[in-house]
This record gives structure tokens, C-alpha cells and sequence, in this order.
């Protein structure tokens, strides 16, 4: 009986937690500036402040040595010249760029972030920067009443995180996803705060576990994690937009994706044969039902080795591949990272001979269980093990491949801490580090890995990547699907607020498991959400094995009728979501919105969980729930038009729509504008015409967007292979005014005109198109 013996006084076993567990960074003894940098030595530590822009400010706490400041896997941005003016006096020390101010109080240490006009972002009091001696760093920021949180990453709940405690580190969570269940497979340790209608953001740049906690305390947030240096940048804001902006200025943009990444995905685990998978493929082109991609999930290797095809199942890959492109559908196959532990195995010996796989500090091959068995794990974050895995894809890239669907990349282990023995080194680029320090870029690097080795193979094709897992900065590199959700309602509505955080956590390509993962879905809630799957960024209908099949016909006709026409209306709209992608990819602004990102003022959004923004003015409020076909509306300032019906409704008022199975609610801005195509066929996808669908208003109103095409598929658009238009709708009583103000780009595309469809013009108002009063024949000429 240990307790019987000195063990039971043991030091280890005395417990002392909240502020008093740490130790405070405590007095500013001095400090010294060079260039952007100020470094502050307190009698507990040091802390450097660094400018990144006007806008971005980055706070590094190092109790024991000076802050490192290299070294991030997530930030990509170096920082600029900022000009920055200094304040003294006996108490504090006061920095200023022209959009921010920084209150450094000297005694204790305690660090205010002002906006430009003094007006506090996050604020220190009693408590401020904190370690433990054992490696944990934490921040207390004053929290306000009028304080929402958005953001961090991938969590399940409600939109607004304000009484909410989160947990950062990737895990494999196949048990349902409750409102309580976290961590899961991606951590992005950022947030923006929206108080009063103004926002900024913090982005807590650590690879260790972390903990956000917005719920213990009534005067106090806080950000902690288990090792590493306080590391953080705050950004100034002010609109939802700008922070979203500033964030993904330092970790990346997403590329813009292929174009046929944004159709619709069919998946299944597993489709298990070539003849499966034609049947397939045949079913939905008989059925005229758009199709882009089919998902192959583990069945299609052999053992379930990676870089493999079970030649039972799959003997002619390269035969099915090129078979399904000539019926406009590309393969994505399933790569997961854990390597079958099998000395015959190619891919397993290479990469034990050239030395690339996790390793114990001892020099052994960790070894965990995963779909093959005992798996080796590639060590990502070595460079030679980047190209290595990168240049394996030519296995796939050869047979015709542009997409590849990452899995089980936190990485999933199965064992009791679902993951990889956190005392594995990692090379990390010759500062080796445990598991336990990188663990959350795992998945990120993986992704770098793949990315890079499908870009060079392609041939200036765009590469296509989903993953599972990642860090702040995945956006660069893959899609992010919600992982194993089920078949239930409340995961169809948990899916809403999860892909807009997502969004507004940097990665907005991103959606669930259309018709749920696991568990049997049903006619209606399939329905239903193939409806919110046509909005989402990311549509792919995805089940697991043991479970109901659940391709859009597998309920009877009536129900595939309206699957096909949504599926086809994504097509419709593809236009439209294509040029929102591109302002994603140039702005970090996501497709899919929550509608405070577009109304901060209107606290009727801050919590807004089911109804979504697609770009800045078209609401969709799909029904979440069975056996309803009608539901409230909230539609913010303005008047809206009814997608389907042309109605017209108030805004800053709650409306009753009704929406029978067939119909989902949709409201367009008036005055605005949406760009429109015809559904043709699979091989040929949409038309080559284009429709701008104007939306009246006789009020004086000027809505301004952007409509971006290209090729759809190569990088020639970075050779200026586009064509971008710049155009403005005025209305008035009079007249409704179309300008296109600037033709950017050179492409020539195919139509040589974009079509007007003005919708709600009013008796006796005219339509101008640049300049000129428009004649029956309403269309904007492109060059
Ligand atoms: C994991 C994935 C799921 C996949 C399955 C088999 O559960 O999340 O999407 O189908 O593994 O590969």
C-alpha cells in the first residue's frame, strides 16, 4: 500500500490551482527597443512586444529565456516597418502606432491594448501574464459584459463561444459529437471578440495542448497552455471583417481551389469495387444529377496499405479514373498517415531505411495501431520526409488523380489517449521536440507535405486536399470536413455554427458529412440537408459503414426530385460562389457567414445559429428540424427578396416562411446582385451563359461586388488568365444603374456578354447599363 509510506506526502500531491498556481511575470525591472521590438525584463521573466503592421501587435512571454521569435508553423508574414511612438512617465510606458496604443503598466507588469482612439481591446488588472514552473504559461484578459467570442477552429455548440471552456488538441472523436465534446480534430487557437459592434482579435500561436476559458470566471478570460512561451498577437479590428483580414495576414489565405472542388462530392465508406463505384457513377449521370468527385474511401487499398490498390477489387484504377473524367468525375482517394508495419512493403521500408518515420529519443519506431495494424507515422516535420511523402503521390497523380482526402491525421491512434505517445521526438527541422510540443501540427504539416508533392506532379493543374486535422494556417493548404458527425437533426443544425466559425477562424473551405456520418439517416433529414449542403463551402454527402447507404435516390423519387434540384442549383449558383471564393482566397473572408460579419451593429446576429450569409447579401434559413415547414425569419436592415417567390419582406424584422420539403428560404438583398448559370450536363457542367440577377430596389441604394472567372482548373490566372469585373448597382425611384466600373485580367471568355435579369423593377423605372438607357435586350458586354 503505497499510501502506508512517505509517498502518501508525497509533493507532488499537494493541489493548488487557479491564479494561485501561477506565478506572476511581475515587475518591470527595464527594457530596450530594437527596430519593431521591445524587450521588457521583469523580475520573473521577459516579454517581447513586436509590430507586425499598424493593426497587429505580438506579445511573447518567456519566463525562463529571452522569447524566441522564430520558428511558427502557422505564421507566414514577417513583420513590417511600423512607426511607433513613445510615451513615459514613472507608471507606464506607452507605445503607439496610428491604429493602436499600448499601456504597459510598470508595476506589476501589466500590458492594456488600446485601439487608436483609446478604446480598450484586452485589458490586465489584478492578474496578467502567469507561468508554473513546471512549463504552463497563461493570460488573463479582462473580459467585458458586452464581450462575444468567435472563432477557434472546429468546436461543436452555438456560435457565440461566451460561457464556453475549449480545449485545443486534435483527437479523433467518433463517439457523437455533443455540445460538450471536445477537443476535436482541429485546433485553431484564435478568436475574435465582437463588443459593442466592434471586433479585434487574439491569435495564441502555441503548439502545445492550450485551454481557452471564457466560462470560470465573471471579470476574466483566459488563454493557457501546457508548455511553450505566452505567444500571441492582437489585432486591432475594428470590423469582423478587418480582424478576419489581419488574422489571415499573418497565417495564409486559401488557394483558390479547382473548380470542380466546389461540386458536389459523393462518398461512402467504403465503396468497395470498380463496379460499385461505375454503378455509381452511372446511377447519378442517368439520373442527370450533378456529380464532381467520388471519394474512395480505406477499402480501395490493399490491407489498407497507403499508396496502394487492392487489385481484386480496383485491377484497372488507371482504366476507372480515366472512364469516370470522360463523365466529368474526378477519384479522391482516402491517405491516411499512419504506414503498415510490414518489412515487405515498400513504402514501410522506405521508410525505415531512410530514417523517416516518429521515433523515440532512445531511436526506436513508434509504433500505433491504426486501420493496418501496428503503423509507422512519417515524421513531418522534417524536411526530407516533406519531399519524400509529397513525391509518393506521384502513385496516385500518375493514374490521373488531382485530389486527395487526408484522414486519421491528429494523428488517430487506437489506444486509451487516441494518439501518438506524447514522448515521441520530432526532428522539427533539427530543434527536435516531443510529440507533446507539435502534436497540433501534425495534420498541418501533413498537408504541406501533400500540397507541395500534388502541385509539382500536377503540371500547373490545382490541386484538391481534404483533411481532418489541422492548425491555424490549414486554410493554405485543404478543405476541413467537420469529421464523424451523425445522422441526427441536432448535428445537421450543430453543422451551422461550426463551418461559420470555421470561417471566421481563417479556413472557409469547410463542411460536414452531408446526410450525417454515422447512424441510418432518413428521407427527410437527407433532404434537408442536401438542401444546407448546396450553401455550404464544401458538399460532400459522406457514411460509414454498417449504416443506411445514403446516395440521393436511396429513398425513392420523390426525394431524389428535390436532392437533384438542389444539386443542381449549387451549379446554378456556381458563378456566384466561384467569385466569393476568389475574394476568399485574396481576402481570407469566408463563403459562408455568420450574419454579425455583415451586421455588427444588429445584436439579433450575435448568436444567429440557423441562418447563414452566402458573401455579403443572400441569407439562406434552411429547416433544421423534422416534420416543419414553416419557420421564423430574422432578416437584418434592408428589404429582402425571396429567392424563389420574388416576395418581397421588411428587414430588421422576424418573419414566418413557409418552405414545404422542396423548398429551402432564401433572401437576396435588394439592390444588390447575384450571378447566375443554367445547369447542362455532368460532362459539360454549366453553361456558358451568365446571368446577373439585379434586384431592384426603388430606394437609393449602391451595392458594389466583384465577378471573378478563369479556367477553373490551372494556375494560369496567376499569369493574369482571368476576368474580374468590378461592378456597381445604384438604384433609385427612377432608374436601377448597372456599371461595370473596371475589367480586370486578361482573359477572353467564352461569352462575350453577361445577361440582366432585373427582378422587382417598379413601372416607369429605367435600366441604364454603362451610361446608356438598356433596350429590351439587357446585357453587360465583357471584353
Ligand atoms: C474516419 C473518418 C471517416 C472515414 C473512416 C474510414 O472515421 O472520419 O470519414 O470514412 O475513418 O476511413
Amino acid at each position: 500500500m503505497l499510501e502506508d509510506t512517505s509517498f502518501a506526502i508525497h509533493p507532488g500531491k499537494e493541489q493548488v490551482t487557479g491564479i494561485d498556481a501561477y506565478s506572476d511575470i511581475g515587475t518591470l525591472l527595464n527594457y530596450k527597443k530594437t527596430d519593431n521590438k521591445y524587450l521588457f525584463q521583469c523580475k520573473n521573466g521577459q516579454v517581447v512586444i513586436q509590430f507586425y503592421t499598424d493593426f497587429i501587435v505580438r506579445v511573447v512571454m518567456n519566463p525562463v529565456d529571452e522569447p524566441k521569435l522564430s520558428g511558427s508553423k502557422a505564421v507566414i508574414t514577417l513583420p513590417e516597418t511600423v512607426t511607433v511612438k513613445e510615451q513615459q512617465s514613472s507608471e507606464a510606458l506607452i507605445l503607439k502606432t496610428s491604429k493602436l496604443e499600448l499601456v504597459i503598466k510598470k508595476s506589476p507588469f501589466r500590458l492594456t491594448v488600446n485601439d487608436h482612439q483609446g478604446r480598450e481591446l484586452i485589458a490586465e488588472m489584478d492578474r496578467g501574464m502567469g507561468f508554473k514552473s513546471t512549463g504552463e504559461v497563461i493570460a488573463y484578459k479582462v473580459m467585458n459584459e458586452a464581450d462575444h467570442f468567435y472563432g477557434f477552429g472546429e468546436k461543436s455548440g452555438h456560435l457565440d463561444k461566451r460561457g464556453e471552456k475549449y480545449e485545443m488538441w486534435n483527437t479523433d472523436v467518433y463517439a457523437p459529437h455533443n455540445p460538450e465534446t471536445d477537443p476535436l480534430y482541429e485546433s485553431i487557437p484564435y478568436f475574435m471578440t465582437l463588443r459593442d459592434g466592434r471586433a479585434h482579435g487574439v491569435f495564441f500561436d502555441n503548439t502545445f495542448r492550450t485551454i481557452f476559458d471564457m466560462k470560470s470566471e465573471e471579470h476574466y478570460y483566459s488563454f493557457q497552455a501546457e508548455g511553450g512561451q505566452l505567444d500571441y498577437y492582437v489585432f486591432a479590428g475594428p470590423e469582423p471583417k478587418s480582424v478576419l483580414e489581419q488574422y489571415t495576414h499573418l497565417t495564409g489565405k486559401m488557394p483558390l481551389p479547382p473548380k470542380w472542388a466546389l461540386g458536389y462530392h459523393q462518398s461512402r465508406y467504403s465503396y468497395r469495387s470498380e463496379a460499385e463505384v461505375r454503378e455509381l457513377a452511372k446511377n447519378f449521370i442517368e439520373r442527370d444529377i450533378p456529380l464532381d468527385a467520388v471519394h474512395l474511401d480505406i477499402h480501395y487499398m490493399n490491407g489498407y496499405r497507403v499508396f496502394t490498390f487492392d487489385q481484386e477489387r480496383f485491377p484497372n484504377p488507371e482504366k476507372l479514373i480515366k472512364d469516370l473524367r470522360e463523365l466529368g468525375i474526378r477519384v479522391v482517394p482516402i491517405v491516411d498517415p499512419g504506414v503498415k508495419k510490414d518489412p515487405e512493403y515498400n513504402i514501410y521500408q522506405e521508410g525505415v531505411n531512410g530514417d523517416l518515420f516518429c521515433k523515440y529519443i532512445e531511436g526506436h519506431i513508434y509504433h500505433g495501431d491504426v486501420w493496418p495494424g501496428p503503423s509507422a507515422f512519417p515524421d513531418f516535420t522534417d524536411e526530407k520526409v516533406h519531399k519524400w511523402w509529397g513525391d509518393k503521390h506521384e502513385f496516385y497523380t500518375k493514374l490521373g488523380i488531382e485530389g486527395i482526402w487526408n484522414d486519421m491525421n491528429e494523428p488517430a491512434v487506437f489506444n486509451e489517449t487516441k494518439t501518438m505517445d506524447v514522448e515521441v521526438i520530432h526532428r522539427n527541422e533539427g530543434r527536435p521536440a516531443t510529440h507533446r510540443e507539435l502534436h497540433n501540427i501534425y495534420g498541418l504539416l501533413m498537408e504541406k507535405a501533400t500540397y507541395g508533392g500534388l502541385r509539382q506532379q500536377l503540371n500547373g493543374k490545382r490541386p484538391f486536399l481534404l483533411t481532418r486535422a489541422g492548425y491555424a494556417g490549414v486554410q493554405r493548404y485543404a478543405a476541413v470536413w467537420t469529421g464523424d458527425n451523425r445522422s441526427f437533426w441536432e448535428h445537421l443544425q450543430m453543422s451551422l455554427p461550426m463551418v461559420m466559425n470555421l470561417g471566421l477562424s481563417g479556413a472557409p473551405f469547410a463542411g460536414p458529412d452531408v446526410g450525417g456520418f454515422a447512424y441510418d439517416t432518413n428521407a427527410e433529414l437527407l433532404t434537408r440537408w442536401t438542401q444546407v449542403g448546396a450553401f455550404t463551402p464544401f458538399f460532400r454527402n459522406h457514411s460509414a459503414i454498417g449504416f443506411k447507404n445514403q446516395e440521393p435516390w436511396q429513398f425513392g423519387e420523390k426525394y431524389a426530385t428535390i436532392m437533384k434540384k438542389y444539386i443542381q442549383m449549387r451549379y446554378e449558383w456556381m458563378p456566384q460562389l466561384y467569385s466569393l471564393f476568389y475574394q476568399a482566397s485574396k481576402t481570407g473572408l469566408p463563403v459562408m457567414r455568420p450574419l454579425l460579419m455583415e451586421f455588427p451593429d444588429d445584436e439579433k446576429t450575435y448568436n444567429m445559429n440557423d441562418q447563414f450569409m452566402i458573401g455579403d447579401n443572400v441569407i439562406v434559413a434552411p429547416i433544421l428540424v423534422p416534420s416543419v415547414t414553416d419557420r421564423a425569419v430574422y432578416l437584418p436592415a434592408g428589404e429582402w427578396i425571396e429567392f424563389s417567390t420574388g416576395i418581397v419582406y421588411e428587414g430588421a424584422e422576424t418573419h414566418l416562411i413557409h418552405a414545404e420539403l422542396d423548398e429551402m428560404p432564401i433572401f437576396v438583398k435588394k439592390g444588390s446582385a447575384i450571378m447566375q448559370t443554367e445547369w447542362i450536363s455532368n460532362i459539360v457542367k454549366s453553361s456558358k451563359n451568365i446571368t446577373m440577377n439585379v434586384y431592384a430596389s426603388d430606394h437609393d441604394e449602391s451595392y458594389r461586388f466583384t465577378f471573378y472567372d478563369d479556367d477553373g482548373e490551372t494556375f494560369e490566372y496567376e499569369k493574369n488568365a482571368f476576368v474580374e469585373l468590378d461592378i456597381e448597382v445604384k438604384s433609385n425611384e427612377d432608374s436601377v444603374e448597372i456599371n461595370v466600373l473596371q475589367q480586370k485580367g486578361n482573359l477572353s471568355p467564352a461569352y462575350k456578354e453577361i445577361n440582366v435579369n432585373v427582378v422587382g423593377l417598379k413601372e416607369g423605372q429605367h435600366v441604364i447599363i454603362n451610361g446608356e438607357n438598356s433596350g429590351e435586350k439587357r446585357v453587360v458586354p465583357v471584353k
